[in-house]
């Protein structure tokens, strides 16, 4: 049922602060700040690695678990693309854990990589969303997401409930390692527990994105780029908008922009830059430049501070409020969900069905 809802994708794009909320408090404390025990098949603490795989969205989520789990808990992981894991021949240390991802918990690569993992002795979680799943059967811990099921073809609900998870274990494993402080642990888990309060918010940017979305459909080719977490969330960008809108759409690190894809740049490529002002914000902004000196046009996501500060002319902007450096990319991938869908909508695509699209790729 899609209620007052045009279709299932904006439905779902709408329950996420509740979504978010249930899946953040079955792994943290918000009264305690603290993360809540979990029954593992590893230590944290001693393991040397982690090798993550799994496809397109649920891919892109454990992409950026991966800058979480090596910059709060020091734990240096290796994320493959199931289909590419599955015949890689990875050499698995013993002190390696595999983890999976996967919304239906039926992907044919992702279990391949999952059974590969199990011959090679290496303790495996999996994070799905669909209980019982044969994935969620075969690893020896399941870690929930609790996005309830996602009818959409498009992934939403399930990505930003992924994303949870992936953030609740990457400040899970830096308590179990000590590479964060109790005091530390207890600021990660109030920022992160925001997500939800400031993801209605965000919400309420629809009818000024819908209007960004109208622009977009007019083209024919669209860039993303961001670097650190918003570097995957460029690579989800354009993967939802090709998905949904069947309109070109490429991602890329902000920083490989000079290596080669600025050679497209001219009036005909919107570029949509997701930089909320981070860390490095300013590094963002040279790259800006760089594209609005060769005529391109750009959409801006980005905060308070970021439109306040950057000084390029944008062919639009989307201003979000301040977030928490751990919940923005929770935060972040709710307007370029709501792009992706608009756009759709204005091309009249099936938005929910898109073409030579399944739900669930259960053969390779
Ligand atoms: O069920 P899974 O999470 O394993 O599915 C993985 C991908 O097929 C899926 O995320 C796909 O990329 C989505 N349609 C993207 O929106």
């Amino acid at each position: 049922d899609k209620g007052n809802h045009r279709h299932f994708m904006e439905k779902e794009i709408h329950e996420q602060p509740e979504v978010i909320s249930h899946t953040l408090a079955h792994y943290v404390d918000f009264t305690t700040g603290r993360t809540k025990p979990l029954e593992l098949p590893f230590d944290f603490a001693k393991l040397d690695r982690i090798a993550i795989s799994a496809c397109g969205t649920a891919y892109l989520s454990g992409l950026i678990g991966k800058y979480w789990f090596e910059r709060y808990a020091r734990l240096p992981v290796d994320i493959d693309i199931a289909s590419e894991f599955r015949y890689r021949e990875m050499p698995l240390s013993k002190k390696s854990a595999a983890l999976f991802i996967s919304q239906s918990g039926e992907t044919a690569d992702t279990l391949a990589s999952l059974r590969y993992c199990k011959g090679e002795g290496v303790p495996i979680g999996a994070v799905v969303n669909v209980r019982g799943s044969t994935i969620a059967r075969e690893s020896d811990v399941t870690l929930p997401t609790l996005a309830g099921p996602e009818i959409g073809v498009a992934s939403t609900k399930a990505f930003t409930c992924q994303l949870s998870v992936m953030a609740a274990l990457a400040i899970h494993a830096a308590a179990a390692r000590g590479t964060v402080t109790e005091e530390e642990e207890r600021k990660l888990v109030k920022d992160l527990a925001e997500a939800p309060r400031l993801a209605n918010q965000v919400l309420r940017l629809d009818r000024q994105i819908e209007k960004v979305a109208r622009e977009l459909a007019h083209y024919k080719h669209v860039l993303y780029l961001g670097r650190d977490t918003n570097y995957p969330l460029a690579l989800e960008g354009a993967l939802k908008l090709k998905e949904i809108s069947y309109i070109h759409a490429e991602g890329y690190a902000a920083g490989e922009l000079k290596h080669g894809p600025i050679a497209l740049i001219d009036e005909n490529m919107p570029v949509i830059v997701i930089a909320p002002h981070d860390r490095i914000f300013e590094k963002t902004v040279s790259n800006m430049q760089e594209v609005a000196a060769r005529g391109g046009k750009i959409i801006l996501i980005t905060d308070e501070k970021g439109a306040e500060k950057s000084t390029i002319d944008t062919m639009d902007t989307i201003v979000l409020p301040q977030v928490p450096e751990i919940a923005a990319p929770i935060l972040y991938a709710l307007p370029i969900q709501m792009l992706a869908y608009y756009t759709a909508v204005f091309m009249g695509t099936d938005v929910d069905q898109p073409r030579n699209l399944a739900k669930s790729v259960t053969v390779e």
